[in-house]
């Protein structure tokens, strides 16, 4: 990986387990065909693969049936799959100004053709308080979309009392996991969730291109695409059953066998485990950057339901500017501006100054990593005319 250090984790991981660049590469070259629509012995693995990694995902949600495991092509579309097949103009949904753009865009679009929103603020610490989603109910609410751990302040949301209150309701509730799948529990059960959409590149560590849904059962998302799926081809209207339902077309079969190995690596290592060691180095760089004269952090001192994914600015600094000085002066990559969640800096105040730095830190990262990270800032929060 040369000298580089990658501390842009949360926009994609890198690099990914040797064990998932070969996996794709033995597995297209050697089943790299359409899988579920012949007979033939390759296709027949392509479609074990297939199937074997709707397993793994839905025991890794605590679902009950993989056939409700949906694959698409990122959580992006599985979140546009959530929305635009569950809201109808005159129905009401409740969501969360820590959202990425990939559930605040759908919404607005959606409020363009006569679906009500609102959009409850995250508190002081960075969590949504479910009380007052739960106060927002109307009798035409039909959803609660909530991203489960923001790839800006790194909080995770209380997902299990917002569902609660939304079981009881009788409202779906939904989460965006493209953060947290891979990291933190996810059971659809014991937290009441109705729809979880999830994105194969970051934290689950298989590549871009690939991601999905997992929809409870008994929960209907009306189809919004329709196309081939290789099965009862004489029929006129798109399937009916999941996974079907909201899958079309061929899927990305390199991007499943490279997910495939990415989950087979978290299983054998242990998620928590994982994430317990990225969260030592979480807490070592929000002391490092804490202790720096002219650091503004937007991360709690404690650490408690959170992922390691921490935002900060240079006060007089353009944040812009310390992400090129990071990279140019010290080679490490880290991401700056909005992120995708122009709400969040809005209620930050952060969005007039064009966002902040991010760092998301990764299973490949090590205290070295973080120790030269916290130097560099030291050093260019030192040039800032104050
Ligand atoms: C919270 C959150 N939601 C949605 C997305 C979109 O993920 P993708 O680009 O893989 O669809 C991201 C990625 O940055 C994210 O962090």
């Amino acid at each position: 990986m040369g000298k580089l250090i990658y501390l842009d984790n949360g926009a994609t991981s890198y690099p990914k387990p040797e064990e998932v660049y070969t996996y794709m590469d033995h597995f297209y070259r050697s089943f790299g065909v359409n899988p579920g629509r012949s007979g033939y012995d390759l296709c027949l693995e392509a479609a074990a693969t297939v199937d074997d990694t709707r397993k793994r995902l839905t025991s890794l949600f605590h679902g009950t049936d993989p056939n409700h495991l949906c694959f698409s092509y990122n959580s992006t579309d599985a979140l546009n799959l959530i929305m635009f097949g569950m809201l109808r103009p005159g129905d009401h949904a409740i969501s969360t100004t820590i959202e990425h753009n990939s559930v605040l865009r759908p919404l607005y679009h959606l409020s363009r053709d006569g679906v009500a929103v609102d959009y409850v603020p995250f508190d002081g610490a960075g969590f949504v308080d479910p009380d007052e989603i739960r106060k927002r109910f109307r009798p035409n609410t039909r959803l609660v979309i909530v991203n489960h751990a923001s790839n800006v302040i790194g909080t995770v949301q209380p997902v299990r009392e917002i569902g609660r209150y939304c079981r009881e309701a009788g409202i779906y509730f939904a989460i965006d996991a493209s953060q947290s799948a891979g990291k933190v529990p996810i059971d659809v059960e014991e937290q009441f969730l109705d729809a979880v959409a999830f994105t194969g590149h970051k934290s689950l560590l298989g590549p871009t291109g690939i991601g999905g849904l997992y929809v409870r059962e008994g929960v209907e998302i009306r189809q919004t695409r329709a196309g081939g799926t290789g099965v009862r081809s004489a029929e006129r209207a798109h399937l009916e059953e999941y996974p079907f339902r909201l899958e079309y077309g061929t899927p990305n079969v390199c991007g499943i066998a490279g997910l495939h190995a990415g989950l087979k690596w978290i299983e054998a290592r242990g998620m928590g485990a994982i994430h317990e060691q990225e969260m030592v180095l979480a807490r070592l760089l929000r002391d490092g950057l804490a202790g720096i004269p002219g650091v503004i952090l937007y991360c709690q001192e404690n650490l408690a339901n959170h992922i390691a994914v921490l935002a900060f600015n240079v006060q007089g600094m353009d944040a812009g500017d310390v992400g090129t000085m990071m990279d140019v002066d010290y080679d490490i990559a880290c991401r700056t501006g909005l992120h995708c969640a122009p709400l969040v800096h809005e209620q930050l105040g952060t969005a007039k100054i064009r966002g902040s730095v991010r760092f998301g830190i990764g299973p490949f990262n090590t205290e070295a990593h973080i120790a030269v990270a916290v130097e560099a800032v030291r050093e260019i929060a030192s040039l800032a005319k104050r």
